[in-house]
Protein backbone atom coordinates (compact mmCIF):
# COMPACT_ATOMS: atom_id res chain seq x y z
CA UNK A 1 0.00 0.00 0.00
CA UNK A 2 0.88 3.74 -0.31
CA UNK A 3 0.02 6.58 1.85
CA UNK A 4 -1.70 9.15 0.54
CA UNK A 5 0.35 12.14 -0.31
CA UNK A 6 0.63 14.96 2.88
CA UNK A 7 0.68 18.39 2.53
CA UNK A 8 0.34 20.48 5.86
CA UNK A 9 -2.88 21.65 6.82
CA UNK A 10 -4.42 24.94 4.96
CA UNK A 11 -4.90 27.78 7.86
CA UNK A 12 -8.25 29.56 7.76
CA UNK A 13 -7.80 33.35 8.17
CA UNK A 14 -11.17 34.03 10.41
CA UNK A 15 -12.11 37.35 8.84
CA UNK A 16 -14.83 39.28 9.92
CA UNK A 17 -18.34 37.53 8.03
CA UNK A 18 -16.09 33.98 7.43
CA UNK A 19 -18.10 31.05 7.98
CA UNK A 20 -14.99 29.77 9.76
CA UNK A 21 -15.25 32.76 12.23
CA UNK A 22 -19.04 31.84 12.72
CA UNK A 23 -18.53 28.34 13.63
CA UNK A 24 -15.70 28.98 15.96
CA UNK A 25 -17.82 31.59 17.22
CA UNK A 26 -21.11 29.20 17.83
CA UNK A 27 -18.45 26.61 19.09
CA UNK A 28 -16.96 28.94 21.72
CA UNK A 29 -20.36 30.02 23.01
CA UNK A 30 -21.75 26.19 23.25
CA UNK A 31 -18.76 25.29 25.40
CA UNK A 32 -19.13 28.84 27.66
CA UNK A 33 -22.99 27.49 28.08
CA UNK A 34 -21.84 23.81 29.01
CA UNK A 35 -18.68 24.16 31.21
CA UNK A 36 -17.74 23.42 33.49
CA UNK A 37 -17.11 19.90 32.27
CA UNK A 38 -15.90 16.51 34.14
CA UNK A 39 -12.81 14.71 33.06
CA UNK A 40 -12.60 11.22 34.11
CA UNK A 41 -9.01 9.08 34.01
CA UNK A 42 -9.40 7.27 31.18
CA UNK A 43 -7.87 3.51 32.00
CA UNK A 44 -8.14 0.01 29.81
CA UNK A 45 -10.69 2.65 27.25
CA UNK A 46 -12.99 3.35 30.76
CA UNK A 47 -13.59 5.86 32.60
CA UNK A 48 -12.29 6.33 35.93
CA UNK A 49 -13.25 8.36 38.74
CA UNK A 50 -11.22 8.23 41.58
CA UNK A 51 -13.62 11.24 43.65
CA UNK A 52 -9.69 13.26 43.71
CA UNK A 53 -11.15 16.37 42.41
CA UNK A 54 -9.01 19.33 41.04
CA UNK A 55 -9.71 21.99 38.70
CA UNK A 56 -8.73 23.58 35.10
CA UNK A 57 -9.66 27.22 35.95
CA UNK A 58 -10.44 29.61 33.39
CA UNK A 59 -7.59 32.44 32.91
CA UNK A 60 -9.72 35.25 31.61
CA UNK A 61 -12.19 33.89 34.53
CA UNK A 62 -10.33 32.59 38.00
CA UNK A 63 -13.35 32.44 39.70
CA UNK A 64 -14.67 29.64 37.34
CA UNK A 65 -13.31 26.92 36.15
CA UNK A 66 -13.20 24.90 32.15
CA UNK A 67 -13.43 20.98 33.67
CA UNK A 68 -13.03 19.08 37.13
CA UNK A 69 -10.74 16.43 36.40
CA UNK A 70 -10.24 13.21 38.60
CA UNK A 71 -6.86 13.16 39.46
CA UNK A 72 -5.48 9.70 38.92
CA UNK A 73 -4.45 7.87 42.97
CA UNK A 74 -2.20 5.25 42.61
CA UNK A 75 -4.39 2.34 41.95
CA UNK A 76 -5.37 4.30 38.56
CA UNK A 77 -1.92 4.74 37.66
CA UNK A 78 -1.20 0.49 38.85
CA UNK A 79 -3.91 -0.22 36.39
CA UNK A 80 -3.12 2.29 33.35
CA UNK A 81 0.88 1.18 33.56
CA UNK A 82 -0.46 -2.85 33.29
CA UNK A 83 -2.96 -2.35 30.67
CA UNK A 84 -0.45 -0.16 28.86
CA UNK A 85 1.44 -3.89 28.78
CA UNK A 86 -1.12 -5.40 28.17
CA UNK A 87 -1.95 -3.53 25.24
CA UNK A 88 1.04 -3.64 23.47
CA UNK A 89 1.47 -7.32 22.08
CA UNK A 90 -1.31 -6.70 19.76
CA UNK A 91 -1.07 -3.42 19.17
CA UNK A 92 2.48 -3.70 18.09
CA UNK A 93 1.67 -6.56 15.66
CA UNK A 94 -0.87 -4.70 13.81
CA UNK A 95 -0.22 -4.56 10.37
CA UNK A 96 1.10 -0.80 9.74
CA UNK A 97 -1.47 -0.08 7.26
CA UNK A 98 -4.01 -0.66 10.75
CA UNK A 99 -1.98 1.70 13.00
CA UNK A 100 -1.36 4.09 10.13
CA UNK A 101 -4.93 4.23 9.17
CA UNK A 102 -5.81 5.14 12.36
CA UNK A 103 -3.87 7.93 12.80
CA UNK A 104 -4.78 9.54 9.46
CA UNK A 105 -8.61 9.02 10.40
CA UNK A 106 -8.12 10.70 13.93
CA UNK A 107 -6.14 13.96 11.81
CA UNK A 108 -9.01 13.97 9.50
CA UNK A 109 -11.51 14.47 12.68
CA UNK A 110 -8.81 16.84 14.07
CA UNK A 111 -9.24 19.24 10.42
CA UNK A 112 -12.83 18.74 10.37
CA UNK A 113 -15.39 17.36 12.57
CA UNK A 114 -13.62 18.35 15.97
CA UNK A 115 -11.41 21.28 14.68
CA UNK A 116 -13.60 24.06 16.50
CA UNK A 117 -14.44 22.15 19.66
CA UNK A 118 -10.45 21.42 20.09
CA UNK A 119 -9.90 25.16 19.50
CA UNK A 120 -12.59 26.13 21.40
CA UNK A 121 -11.24 24.32 24.32
CA UNK A 122 -7.91 25.73 23.33
CA UNK A 123 -9.36 29.69 23.57
CA UNK A 124 -11.11 29.14 26.33
CA UNK A 125 -8.75 26.49 28.82
CA UNK A 126 -5.41 28.11 27.70
CA UNK A 127 -5.73 31.49 26.94
CA UNK A 128 -5.39 31.93 23.01
CA UNK A 129 -6.93 33.90 20.51
CA UNK A 130 -8.63 32.45 17.70
CA UNK A 131 -5.37 32.64 15.21
CA UNK A 132 -3.07 31.06 17.59
CA UNK A 133 -5.47 28.04 18.38
CA UNK A 134 -6.11 27.77 14.84
CA UNK A 135 -1.93 27.07 14.65
CA UNK A 136 -1.84 25.11 17.27
CA UNK A 137 -4.87 23.11 17.94
CA UNK A 138 -6.02 22.57 14.19
CA UNK A 139 -2.94 23.15 12.32
CA UNK A 140 -0.34 21.93 14.01
CA UNK A 141 -1.89 18.65 15.78
CA UNK A 142 -3.18 17.68 12.28
CA UNK A 143 0.02 17.94 10.95
CA UNK A 144 1.79 15.94 13.24
CA UNK A 145 -0.31 13.05 12.36
CA UNK A 146 -0.59 13.26 9.04
CA UNK A 147 3.86 13.58 9.31
CA UNK A 148 3.96 11.01 11.73
CA UNK A 149 2.59 8.37 9.19
CA UNK A 150 4.77 9.50 6.41
CA UNK A 151 7.89 9.99 8.75
CA UNK A 152 7.32 6.41 9.95
CA UNK A 153 6.31 5.03 6.62
CA UNK A 154 9.62 6.47 5.84
CA UNK A 155 11.79 4.92 8.74
CA UNK A 156 10.46 1.57 8.24
CA UNK A 157 12.12 1.72 4.77
CA UNK A 158 15.56 2.62 5.76
CA UNK A 159 17.32 -0.81 5.39
CA UNK A 160 20.79 -1.60 5.10
CA UNK A 161 22.19 -0.93 1.24
CA UNK A 162 24.46 -4.27 1.28
CA UNK A 163 24.35 -7.78 0.87
CA UNK A 164 26.54 -10.33 0.79
CA UNK A 165 26.22 -13.35 -1.62
CA UNK A 166 23.59 -15.89 -0.56
CA UNK A 167 22.31 -13.54 2.10
CA UNK A 168 19.53 -10.95 2.77
CA UNK A 169 20.21 -8.58 5.84
CA UNK A 170 16.96 -6.53 6.89
CA UNK A 171 16.00 -4.32 9.55
CA UNK A 172 13.20 -4.46 11.89
CA UNK A 173 11.88 -1.16 13.97
CA UNK A 174 10.43 -3.29 17.21
CA UNK A 175 8.61 -0.96 19.72
CA UNK A 176 10.63 -0.41 22.72
CA UNK A 177 10.27 -3.21 25.55
CA UNK A 178 8.05 -1.75 28.46
CA UNK A 179 5.37 0.82 28.06
CA UNK A 180 6.19 4.92 27.44
CA UNK A 181 5.47 7.89 29.90
CA UNK A 182 4.10 11.15 28.31
CA UNK A 183 4.14 14.51 30.23
CA UNK A 184 3.07 17.45 27.70
CA UNK A 185 2.62 21.34 28.51
CA UNK A 186 -0.22 23.68 28.73
CA UNK A 187 0.87 25.97 25.90
CA UNK A 188 0.63 23.70 23.03
CA UNK A 189 -2.97 21.43 22.06
CA UNK A 190 -0.92 20.11 19.53
CA UNK A 191 2.06 18.87 21.68
CA UNK A 192 -0.45 17.09 23.72
CA UNK A 193 -1.13 15.01 20.92
CA UNK A 194 2.08 14.81 19.28
CA UNK A 195 4.15 13.46 23.11
CA UNK A 196 1.11 10.70 22.99
CA UNK A 197 0.94 9.75 19.48
CA UNK A 198 4.72 9.64 18.09
CA UNK A 199 5.49 6.50 20.43
CA UNK A 200 2.44 4.72 19.72
CA UNK A 201 2.55 5.09 16.17
CA UNK A 202 6.09 3.19 16.13
CA UNK A 203 4.16 0.28 17.87
CA UNK A 204 4.62 1.58 21.52
CA UNK A 205 1.49 1.64 24.41
CA UNK A 206 1.73 5.09 26.26
CA UNK A 207 0.73 6.08 30.38
CA UNK A 208 -0.41 9.86 29.32
CA UNK A 209 0.06 12.92 31.74
CA UNK A 210 -1.19 15.91 30.59
CA UNK A 211 -0.48 19.20 31.64
CA UNK A 212 -3.17 20.22 34.64
CA UNK A 213 -4.09 23.99 32.49
CA UNK A 214 -4.20 21.65 29.15
CA UNK A 215 -6.62 18.62 31.01
CA UNK A 216 -9.94 19.24 28.59
CA UNK A 217 -8.01 19.86 25.04
CA UNK A 218 -5.84 16.96 25.77
CA UNK A 219 -9.00 15.11 27.06
CA UNK A 220 -10.61 15.75 23.61
CA UNK A 221 -7.79 14.24 21.72
CA UNK A 222 -7.53 11.37 23.88
CA UNK A 223 -11.68 10.87 22.60
CA UNK A 224 -10.67 11.91 18.77
CA UNK A 225 -8.22 8.80 19.25
CA UNK A 226 -10.80 6.41 20.54
CA UNK A 227 -13.26 7.70 17.86
CA UNK A 228 -10.39 7.31 15.09
CA UNK A 229 -10.44 3.53 16.30
CA UNK A 230 -7.02 3.45 18.89
CA UNK A 231 -7.89 0.29 20.81
CA UNK A 232 -8.71 0.26 24.26
CA UNK A 233 -5.49 0.02 26.49
CA UNK A 234 -2.75 1.86 23.84
CA UNK A 235 -3.66 5.12 25.35
CA UNK A 236 -4.16 5.55 29.08
CA UNK A 237 -4.85 8.84 30.55
CA UNK A 238 -4.28 10.08 33.93
CA UNK A 239 -4.23 13.74 34.38
CA UNK A 240 -3.00 14.43 38.13
CA UNK A 241 -0.48 16.07 40.15
CA UNK A 242 3.28 15.62 39.23
CA UNK A 243 4.79 13.90 41.67
CA UNK A 244 2.47 11.51 42.63
CA UNK A 245 2.20 10.21 39.19
CA UNK A 246 5.20 10.87 38.10
CA UNK A 247 7.37 9.42 40.76
CA UNK A 248 4.85 6.04 40.60
CA UNK A 249 5.36 5.75 36.75
CA UNK A 250 9.24 6.15 37.03
CA UNK A 251 9.84 3.36 39.26
CA UNK A 252 8.06 1.05 37.32
CA UNK A 253 10.83 -1.83 36.26
CA UNK A 254 8.96 -1.69 32.47
CA UNK A 255 9.28 2.71 32.33
CA UNK A 256 10.76 2.38 28.62
CA UNK A 257 10.82 6.23 27.96
CA UNK A 258 9.59 9.67 28.97
CA UNK A 259 8.66 11.86 25.97
CA UNK A 260 8.76 15.37 27.63
CA UNK A 261 7.71 18.88 27.09
CA UNK A 262 7.90 21.43 29.83
CA UNK A 263 10.31 23.35 32.25
CA UNK A 264 14.03 22.57 32.77
CA UNK A 265 13.77 21.99 35.97
CA UNK A 266 11.21 19.88 35.89
CA UNK A 267 13.01 17.46 33.03
CA UNK A 268 16.50 17.80 35.31
CA UNK A 269 14.60 16.63 38.47
CA UNK A 270 12.94 13.47 35.80
CA UNK A 271 16.37 12.50 34.42
CA UNK A 272 17.62 12.30 38.22
CA UNK A 273 14.74 10.50 39.35
CA UNK A 274 15.27 8.11 36.46
CA UNK A 275 19.16 7.48 37.12
CA UNK A 276 18.09 6.69 41.05
CA UNK A 277 16.05 4.12 39.43
CA UNK A 278 18.28 2.80 36.93
CA UNK A 279 19.17 -0.63 38.71
CA UNK A 280 15.78 -1.57 38.43
CA UNK A 281 14.65 -1.09 34.88
CA UNK A 282 14.92 -3.85 32.24
CA UNK A 283 16.99 -1.64 29.88
CA UNK A 284 18.27 1.81 29.45
CA UNK A 285 15.24 4.01 29.34
CA UNK A 286 15.28 6.69 26.33
CA UNK A 287 14.93 10.11 27.76
CA UNK A 288 13.48 12.88 25.14
CA UNK A 289 12.47 16.21 26.29
CA UNK A 290 12.01 19.85 24.89
CA UNK A 291 12.35 22.50 27.99
CA UNK A 292 12.86 25.79 28.08
CA UNK A 293 14.56 29.11 25.90
CA UNK A 294 15.73 31.90 25.80
CA UNK A 295 15.02 33.05 22.50
CA UNK A 296 17.08 35.97 20.50
CA UNK A 297 16.97 37.96 17.56
CA UNK A 298 19.77 39.69 16.78
CA UNK A 299 20.01 42.85 14.39
CA UNK A 300 22.66 43.45 11.58
CA UNK A 301 22.76 47.13 10.84
CA UNK A 302 21.85 46.48 7.02
CA UNK A 303 18.73 44.85 8.42
CA UNK A 304 15.78 46.08 7.19
CA UNK A 305 13.75 47.78 9.83
CA UNK A 306 9.94 47.07 9.02
CA UNK A 307 10.33 43.49 8.87
CA UNK A 308 12.17 43.32 11.55
CA UNK A 309 9.98 45.14 14.05
CA UNK A 310 6.86 43.71 13.48
CA UNK A 311 8.39 40.15 13.38
CA UNK A 312 10.30 40.85 16.81
CA UNK A 313 6.49 42.16 17.85
CA UNK A 314 4.81 38.83 17.17
CA UNK A 315 7.84 36.62 17.77
CA UNK A 316 7.33 38.07 21.60
CA UNK A 317 4.03 38.55 22.14
CA UNK A 318 2.39 35.70 20.24
CA UNK A 319 0.65 33.76 22.87
CA UNK A 320 1.73 36.55 25.58
CA UNK A 321 5.28 35.18 25.21
CA UNK A 322 4.15 31.47 26.17
CA UNK A 323 6.23 29.77 23.83
CA UNK A 324 9.47 28.00 24.43
CA UNK A 325 10.13 29.71 20.97
CA UNK A 326 9.01 33.17 21.75
CA UNK A 327 11.60 35.83 21.63
CA UNK A 328 12.56 37.39 24.83
CA UNK A 329 15.91 38.96 24.17
CA UNK A 330 16.41 41.35 21.71
CA UNK A 331 19.83 42.73 19.96
CA UNK A 332 19.70 46.38 18.30
CA UNK A 333 22.61 48.55 16.58
CA UNK A 334 23.05 51.61 18.06
CA UNK A 335 21.84 53.30 14.23
CA UNK A 336 18.99 51.64 13.47
CA UNK A 337 17.56 51.85 17.45
CA UNK A 338 17.72 55.69 17.55
CA UNK A 339 16.71 56.18 13.76
CA UNK A 340 13.33 54.18 13.98
CA UNK A 341 13.45 51.02 15.56
CA UNK A 342 12.88 52.48 19.21
CA UNK A 343 9.74 53.99 17.65
CA UNK A 344 8.25 51.46 15.49
CA UNK A 345 8.65 48.51 18.27
CA UNK A 346 6.71 51.30 20.67
CA UNK A 347 4.06 52.12 18.18
CA UNK A 348 3.72 48.45 17.28
CA UNK A 349 3.60 47.18 20.62
CA UNK A 350 0.91 49.68 21.61
CA UNK A 351 -1.12 48.94 19.15
CA UNK A 352 -1.57 44.96 20.76
CA UNK A 353 -5.23 44.84 22.81
CA UNK A 354 -5.07 42.62 25.80
CA UNK A 355 -8.14 40.92 27.04
CA UNK A 356 -10.19 37.71 26.77
CA UNK A 357 -8.74 36.01 23.95
CA UNK A 358 -12.18 34.85 22.65
CA UNK A 359 -13.38 38.13 21.92
CA UNK A 360 -11.73 38.62 18.16
CA UNK A 361 -10.55 41.80 18.96
CA UNK A 362 -7.71 41.00 21.22
CA UNK A 363 -4.37 40.05 20.27
CA UNK A 364 -2.78 39.27 24.02
CA UNK A 365 -5.33 37.04 25.93
CA UNK A 366 -4.45 36.25 29.45
CA UNK A 367 -1.29 34.30 30.79
CA UNK A 368 -2.13 30.63 31.82
CA UNK A 369 -2.56 31.51 36.19
CA UNK A 370 -1.70 32.30 39.09
CA UNK A 371 1.98 31.60 39.59
CA UNK A 372 2.54 32.50 35.89
CA UNK A 373 1.17 35.88 36.43
CA UNK A 374 3.14 36.38 40.14
CA UNK A 375 6.40 34.93 38.09
CA UNK A 376 6.30 37.36 35.41
CA UNK A 377 5.63 40.62 37.00
CA UNK A 378 8.56 39.54 39.42
CA UNK A 379 11.22 39.46 36.68
CA UNK A 380 9.33 42.99 35.75
CA UNK A 381 10.21 44.05 38.84
CA UNK A 382 13.98 42.69 39.07
CA UNK A 383 14.51 44.30 35.36
CA UNK A 384 13.49 47.47 36.96
CA UNK A 385 15.56 47.02 40.39
CA UNK A 386 18.70 46.28 38.38
CA UNK A 387 18.07 49.69 36.24
CA UNK A 388 16.02 48.53 33.40
CA UNK A 389 14.19 51.17 31.59
CA UNK A 390 10.44 49.89 31.13
CA UNK A 391 9.58 51.41 27.79
CA UNK A 392 6.47 50.22 27.63
CA UNK A 393 3.64 47.77 29.35
CA UNK A 394 4.85 46.40 33.01
CA UNK A 395 1.85 45.84 34.35
CA UNK A 396 -0.52 43.59 35.27
CA UNK A 397 -4.24 43.32 36.34
CA UNK A 398 -5.16 39.76 38.11
CA UNK A 399 -9.01 41.20 38.97
CA UNK A 400 -10.81 39.13 36.66
CA UNK A 401 -8.20 37.09 34.37
CA UNK A 402 -4.72 37.13 34.50
CA UNK A 403 -3.66 40.25 32.07
CA UNK A 404 -0.41 41.50 31.44
CA UNK A 405 0.24 44.79 29.23
CA UNK A 406 2.85 43.77 26.64
CA UNK A 407 6.54 44.99 28.10
CA UNK A 408 9.44 46.37 26.59
CA UNK A 409 12.61 46.91 28.97
CA UNK A 410 15.29 48.53 27.64
CA UNK A 411 18.66 47.36 29.89
CA UNK A 412 22.42 48.76 29.70
CA UNK A 413 23.86 45.40 30.95
CA UNK A 414 23.19 42.42 28.66
CA UNK A 415 23.63 39.86 31.38
CA UNK A 416 20.97 41.30 33.84
CA UNK A 417 18.43 39.02 34.67
CA UNK A 418 15.63 39.44 32.13
CA UNK A 419 18.37 38.82 29.21
CA UNK A 420 19.66 35.43 31.03
CA UNK A 421 16.46 33.78 32.45
CA UNK A 422 13.66 32.34 30.95
CA UNK A 423 10.46 34.60 32.08
CA UNK A 424 7.60 32.87 29.46
CA UNK A 425 5.62 35.78 29.47
CA UNK A 426 4.94 38.75 27.46
CA UNK A 427 8.41 40.63 28.50
CA UNK A 428 11.17 41.52 25.50
CA UNK A 429 14.30 42.94 27.10
CA UNK A 430 16.45 45.01 24.64
CA UNK A 431 20.10 45.71 24.96
CA UNK A 432 21.72 48.12 22.02
CA UNK A 433 24.75 47.30 21.00
CA UNK A 434 27.48 49.69 19.38
CA UNK A 435 27.26 48.85 15.54
CA UNK A 436 30.80 48.23 14.90
CA UNK A 437 30.26 45.25 17.94
CA UNK A 438 28.09 43.17 15.32
CA UNK A 439 30.59 39.90 16.04
CA UNK A 440 31.14 40.52 19.53
CA UNK A 441 27.60 41.08 20.39
CA UNK A 442 26.54 37.39 18.47
CA UNK A 443 29.43 35.98 20.66
CA UNK A 444 27.72 37.12 23.92
CA UNK A 445 24.16 35.67 22.74
CA UNK A 446 26.04 32.40 22.64
CA UNK A 447 27.79 32.59 26.07
CA UNK A 448 25.16 34.44 27.93
CA UNK A 449 22.49 31.98 28.69
CA UNK A 450 22.19 28.28 29.20
CA UNK A 451 19.24 27.65 26.27
CA UNK A 452 19.57 27.32 23.28
CA UNK A 453 16.23 26.81 20.82
CA UNK A 454 15.86 29.21 18.66
CA UNK A 455 17.04 32.76 17.30
CA UNK A 456 17.05 35.07 14.39
CA UNK A 457 19.15 36.86 12.25
CA UNK A 458 18.14 39.97 10.43
CA UNK A 459 20.50 41.53 7.34
CA UNK A 460 20.69 42.26 4.08
CA UNK A 461 23.87 41.17 3.96
CA UNK A 462 24.34 37.70 3.49
CA UNK A 463 27.95 37.89 4.74
CA UNK A 464 26.60 38.71 8.23
CA UNK A 465 24.20 35.82 8.21
CA UNK A 466 26.87 33.67 7.90
CA UNK A 467 29.46 35.24 10.20
CA UNK A 468 26.57 35.28 13.25
CA UNK A 469 25.24 31.88 12.35
CA UNK A 470 28.87 30.68 12.39
CA UNK A 471 29.36 32.16 16.01
CA UNK A 472 26.10 30.98 17.38
CA UNK A 473 26.77 27.44 15.91
CA UNK A 474 25.83 25.77 19.35
CA UNK A 475 23.36 28.45 20.36
CA UNK A 476 20.08 27.48 18.80
CA UNK A 477 18.43 24.40 16.99
CA UNK A 478 16.26 26.50 15.17
CA UNK A 479 17.58 29.56 13.32
CA UNK A 480 15.67 31.50 11.23
CA UNK A 481 17.17 34.29 8.40
CA UNK A 482 15.06 37.64 8.55
CA UNK A 483 12.12 35.79 10.17
CA UNK A 484 10.53 35.44 13.77
CA UNK A 485 11.83 32.92 16.22
CA UNK A 486 8.65 31.15 16.73
CA UNK A 487 5.98 29.17 14.48
CA UNK A 488 8.18 26.21 13.54
CA UNK A 489 6.13 24.06 10.99
CA UNK A 490 5.72 20.44 11.23
CA UNK A 491 6.95 19.21 7.95
CA UNK A 492 9.24 22.05 7.19
CA UNK A 493 11.23 23.20 10.27
CA UNK A 494 12.35 19.85 12.67
CA UNK A 495 12.03 21.43 16.26
CA UNK A 496 13.57 21.46 19.07
CA UNK A 497 16.80 22.44 20.81
CA UNK A 498 20.36 21.71 22.86
CA UNK A 499 22.12 22.84 26.66
CA UNK A 500 19.45 23.85 28.73
CA UNK A 501 16.57 23.25 25.65
CA UNK A 502 16.04 19.57 25.33
CA UNK A 503 17.71 16.52 23.84
CA UNK A 504 17.14 18.39 20.12
CA UNK A 505 15.19 15.01 19.03
CA UNK A 506 13.37 17.35 16.82
CA UNK A 507 9.91 17.18 16.96
CA UNK A 508 7.75 17.32 13.88
CA UNK A 509 10.52 14.91 11.59
CA UNK A 510 11.21 11.61 11.26
CA UNK A 511 14.44 11.83 13.80
CA UNK A 512 11.95 12.03 16.36
CA UNK A 513 10.78 8.34 15.71
CA UNK A 514 14.33 6.66 16.18
CA UNK A 515 13.86 7.66 20.02
CA UNK A 516 10.93 5.03 20.22
CA UNK A 517 12.17 2.06 18.74
CA UNK A 518 14.57 -0.02 18.63
CA UNK A 519 16.06 -1.98 16.18
CA UNK A 520 16.98 -5.31 15.12
CA UNK A 521 19.52 -6.58 12.73
CA UNK A 522 18.31 -9.96 11.14
CA UNK A 523 20.93 -11.37 8.82
CA UNK A 524 19.41 -14.52 6.95
CA UNK A 525 21.45 -16.76 4.77
CA UNK A 526 20.26 -18.66 1.55
N1 LIG B 1 7.08 24.68 17.77
C1 LIG B 1 6.67 25.92 18.34
C2 LIG B 1 7.29 27.07 17.66
O1 LIG B 1 8.17 26.90 16.86
C3 LIG B 1 6.97 26.02 19.81
O2 LIG B 1 6.69 24.84 20.52
O3 LIG B 1 6.92 28.18 17.94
Amino acid sequence: FKIPEITNEPMKSYAPGSPERKALQDAIAEMEKELPFEVPCIVNGKPVKTGKLAKQPLPWDHANHLCTYHEADQAAVAAAIDGALAAKAEWEALPWSDRAAIFLKAADLVSGKYRYKLMAATILGQGKNAWQAEIDAAAELTDFLRFGVKYVEELYAVQPPRNSAGSWNRVEYRALEGFVFAVSPFNFTAIGGNLSAAPILVGNTVVWKPSPAATYSNYLIYKIFEEAGLPAGVLQFVPGPPAEVVAQVISHPEFAALHFTGSTFVFKKLWKDIAANIDNYKGYPRIVGETGGKNFHLIHPSAEVKNAVLQSVRGAFEYQGQKCSALSRLYVPSSLWSNGFKEQLLTETAKLKVGPAHDFTNFIGPVIGRPAYDKIIGYINKAKEAGGEVLIGGTGDDSKGYYIQPTVILTKDPKSVTMVEEIFGPVLTVYVYEDADFEKTAQLIDSSTAYALTGSIFSTDRKALIQATNILRNAAGNVYYNEKCTGAVVGQQPFGGARASGTNDKAGSMAIFYRFVSARSIKENF
